[in-house]
């Protein structure tokens, strides 16, 4: 069967922290629709290679290409453009602004493009059903149990509709 086309590649990629080399040639590639499970122990450099997939981190060496363009070559505002129309992240400990409402949080990646508070909260809410969050819109994070605010965090992360939704899950 033919692939699907090349949504996301990472070559040779190499992060160290000080003396900590946590990513040391690593390469990865993803199509457009797919999903990839990285599945290896604590410690071992996952969370790095996510964060320098989706340009939050710089590698030392080697490059992440998007569709084909360097990620590298990109200023920083076009990254940052990138992260906020490309990727979602749910974080592992889901990171919700303790202040805000579920839904409030869920819509929270819409406002800098400028979508119209009530809009963007009209669209987190539509994904709370598929979520099995149905009646939770309005409850504060610190109210909901553990796995409730980990789907709140997911739905975070899919509000945009990003080609690439990535979740950091704790295994
Ligand atoms: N910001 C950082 N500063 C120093 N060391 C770090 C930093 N981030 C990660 N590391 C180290 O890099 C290695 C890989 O970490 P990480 O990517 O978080 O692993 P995983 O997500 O697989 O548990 C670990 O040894 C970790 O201590
Ligand atoms: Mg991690």
């Amino acid at each position: 069967m033919d692939r699907l086309p090349e949504l996301l590649c990472g070559s040779d990629l190499v992060k160290s922290f000080g003396t900590t080399r946590a990513l040391d040639g690593v390469s990865v590639s993803v199509c457009d629709g797919e999903s990839v499970a990285i599945v290896r122990p604590s410690g071992s450099g996952k969370s790095t290679l996510l964060h320098v997939l989706a340009g939050v981190l710089t590698p030392d060496d080697g490059d992440v290409a998007l569709r084909g363009d360097s990620l590298a070559r990109m200023s920083d505002r076009q990254r940052t453009l990138l992260r906020r129309s490309t990727f979602g992240f749910a974080f592992q400990f889901g990171q919700l602004l303790p202040e805000l409402t579920a839904v409030e949080n869920a819509a929270l990646p819409l406002m800098p493009g400028g979508v119209r508070r009530r809009d963007a909260v009209a669209r987190a809410g539509a994904l709370f059903a598929p979520l099995g969050l149905d009646g939770l819109q309005d409850r504060r994070p610190g109210e909901l149990p553990g796995g409730q605010a980990q789907r709140v965090a997911v739905a975070r992360a899919l509000v945009t509709a990003p080609p690439c939704p990535i979740r950091c899950a704790p295994r």
